[in-house]
């Protein structure tokens, strides 16, 4: 299975390229259809992961005064990757996010079903539910929707460093996505050409408190921080707009027979290999956080 990477300079986008034999990265930037086909022509791929995206530098708070970059880069964007893909009948992977999602569902169990209509708020949020909207009605086309990356390789955007590196860090419990977990997620929705929504969400919910005492068992035991309720992370002027913070359901994963790990078991697993590199010299790599 030839896969063709659009966004394989990004976080996501690198992560994946390094993880499969049979990746090959788009090179420079698409701005129109035509890119997109000449990319096809040329290189011939089954399938296409889209990780290009706009998320924001130094963080996602960028995307609410820069709204054209942000919607051509998470909305046009996508949808300029798919036509080219329908009209060459290559399969699209798009990176969607769960942030589109702000509080608890309607659900009794409070999760988000794939299906659920986003509530965003963000400019960077309804820009990535505009483009689930529609590139969800598409044949030969996936939004896989990942929640807070977290990693064992050291990374602006992991959210263990963020998280080890915020002097104020807010108590909330989520849905998160492992990387290790998301890259093989990926490469089996692909290789299903499965089609629709699916939350790429390990199973379980976990509070930032639990992944920075991990932090300070395996990382750091000298680690303080002072932590802060959701609301004041916009009252203390620390964020310009309240971040999403929500459960995910991901049976849309389960009907596929597509399995990621409980989030406590591979939250310790990441960290415990984190540690080690870190204990290696390895540094974070620069880059946006969002
Ligand atoms: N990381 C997260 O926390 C997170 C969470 C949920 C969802 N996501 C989604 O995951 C995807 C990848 O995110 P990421 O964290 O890997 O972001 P990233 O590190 O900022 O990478 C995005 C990549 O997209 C490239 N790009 C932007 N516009 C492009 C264009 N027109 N043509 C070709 N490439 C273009 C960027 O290249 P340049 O730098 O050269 O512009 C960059 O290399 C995005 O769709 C994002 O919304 C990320």
């Amino acid at each position: 299975m030839k896969i063709l990477i659009i966004g394989a300079n990004g976080y996501i986008g690198t992560r994946c390229l390094e993880a499969w034999d049979d990746a090959v990265a788009a090179e420079g930037h698409v701005n129109t259809k035509e890119d997109v086909l000449s990319l096809i022509d040329k290189h011939q791929p089954d399938v296409m992961l889209n990780a290009a995206g706009v998320r924001g530098k130094p963080n996602v708070d960028w995307c609410e005064d820069h709204q054209m970059e942000t919607i051509v880069g998470n909305t046009l964007l996508p949808i300029i990757i798919a036509e080219a893909c329908q009209e060459r009948g290559v399969y699209l992977l798009h990176i969607g996010s769960g942030c589109i999602f702000y509080g608890d569902s309607h659900h009794v169990d409070k999760k988000w079903r794939e299906d659920d209509f986003g509530n965003p708020v963000p400019v960077y949020s309804r820009a990535k539910w505009a483009a689930d909207l529609v590139l969800s009605t598409l044949p030969q086309t996936a939004i896989a929707r990942i929640r807070m990356p977290i990693d064992w390789m050291p990374s602006a955007q992991n959210m263990i460093d963020k998280l080890a590196t915020y002097p104020k860090v807010i108590d909330v419990e989520n849905s998160v996505t492992i990387v290790d977990d998301m890259i093989d997620v990926f490469y089996q929705l692909m290789e299903k050409r499965a089609t629709g929504i699916f939350h790429v969400t390990n199973p379980g919910t976990l509070k930032h408190k639990e992944i920075v005492t991990l932090y300070e068992q395996y990382v750091d035991p000298s680690h303080t921080n002072e932590w802060i309720s959701n609301d004041d992370l916009v009252k203390q002027g620390l964020a310009t707009k309240g971040r999403s913070n929500n459960f995910l359901s991901s049976e849309k994963l389960k009907e596929l027979g597509i399995e990621m790990r409980e989030v406590h078991e591979a939250m310790e697993a990441t960290m415990k290999k984190y540690a080690e590199l870190k204990k290696q010299g390895v540094q974070s790599a620069e880059g946006p956080s969002c």
